[in-house]
């Protein structure tokens, strides 16, 4: 039996709960059928933290986040906290918890399974057997620059202010990131900006070259505009094969990414700091879809973003690949016997609920694994 691993689960607002409840439900079959124990602790994060004590993340929380192994967070936000002050909403523990921890290398995959192919609102041929990462910078940029603000003029109008700042250290850590996946994939890179218009793009461009020059001679570096990029990823997203982004880019380019599979949930990401000398790092991981109120409360959501990153969590936190991949495959084996919930849904399949989507993944691991 190997070492307790130990798993903090911050399920969060709205469908949270319920995605991590199966995600759960899976780590605890793990821990039962392979050779892995998990030792799973939870806590509040987001509305539930601020309804529960005044703030979206608390010290305690973020103590026990950072003494953990890793971590798998369900989604946060929603309309009842609209009226908090920027600083509780549920949005700023997510940010917080992400820049505390130094989590600044964003991992989001899109990744189409075969019998989700028609789900997808492109053509089927643009997105079958599509397979590309995102490497989103996550802990700079314009969301944590200074200054920042809203302030009143002497004239009266108001000011809001963002600034958009990258130095060369923090660009240089994720662009490495970025490379090193490219070199266990198909050696393609294509680094994300607005040289054009931004002097922090200029810079980003600038180290993201060197570096491959210097270091990376066999991954084909390519460089895109950020604009440009959105067109390629809905005119031909097969084209790609790792993108790497800073913090602005990479969430509006993942969020487009992630419809290019059909649904946006299905998809994991993995957020991860840098190795220590014994090659430990803090990690994160979450669906990349938000907390959808809407649907809350009512065991249709999809927790298959959330279960998927669970299995990335054995793959780059736990050295577990080959457990990694069978819950990949059990994934991909559900969705072929046409079991789908509500947003997967297509003519003649079979709808099930978040519970009956759990339900389904523990039958087929069984299968898998006899
Ligand atoms: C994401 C989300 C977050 C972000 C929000 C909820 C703060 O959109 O993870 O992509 O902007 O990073
Ligand atoms: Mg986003």
């Amino acid at each position: 039996m190997a070492a307790n691993k130990k798993l903090m689960l911050l399920p969060g607002d709205g469908i949270g709960p319920e995605v991590v409840r199966e995600a759960r439900r899976v780590a605890e079959w793990m821990g039962k059928r392979r050779r892995a124990s998990f030792e799973i602790t939870e806590g509040l994060i987001g509305g539930a933290a601020f309804d529960a004590h005044g703030s979206p993340l608390s010290d305690e929380t973020l103590a026990a986040a950072k003494a953990a192994d890793a971590v798998l967070l369900g989604a946060v936000g929603g309309p009842k906290w609209n009226e908090v002050p920027y600083e509780k909403r549920p949005e700023a523990g997510l940010l917080r918890i992400r820049k505390e921890m130094d989590l600044f290398a964003n991992l989001r995959p899109a990744l189409v399974f075969s019998p989700l192919v028609g789900a997808s609102s492109l053509k089927p041929e643009l997105v079958s057997g599509l397979d590309i990462v995102i490497v989103r910078e996550l802990v700079g940029g314009i969301y944590f620059g200074r200054p920042r603000g809203i302030e009143t003029l002497p004239d009266g109008t108001r000011r809001g202010v963002n600034t958009q700042v990258y130095t060369t250290r923090e660009i240089d850590r994720v662009a490495r990131v970025g490379f090193e996946l490219a070199m266990k994939r198909h050696r393609r890179l294509c680094s994300v900006d607005k040289a054009n218009v931004m002097e922090s793009g200029v810079l980003w461009r600038e180290v993201v070259q060197q570096i491959g020059e210097d270091d990376f001679p066999e991954v084909e570096l390519g460089h895109m505009y950020a604009d440009n990029c959105a067109m390629q990823l809905v005119r031909n997203p097969k084209q790609f094969d790792v993108i790497l982004t800073d913090n602005l880019f990479g969430d509006i380019l993942s969020d487009c990414a992630a419809m290019l599979t059909g649904s946006l949930g299905m998809l994991p990401s993995a957020s991860l700091g840098a190795p220590d000398p014994a090659g430990r790092r803090a990690a994160l991981y979450e669906p990349v879809h938000g907390s959808a109120p809407d649907i809350a409360g009512r065991d249709l959501a999809n927790p298959l973003a959330t279960v998927l990153s669970f299995a990335m969590m054995l793959r780059y936190s736990f050295d577990m690949a080959e457990d990694a991949g069978l819950i990949e495959a059990a994934v991909e084996r559900v969705l072929a016997r046409g079991v789908r919930t509500a947003d997967i849904m297509q003519p003649g399949m079979t709808k099930v609920s978040t519970r009956g989507m759990g339900e389904a993944l523990i039958v087929e691991l069984d299968r898998l694994a006899a």
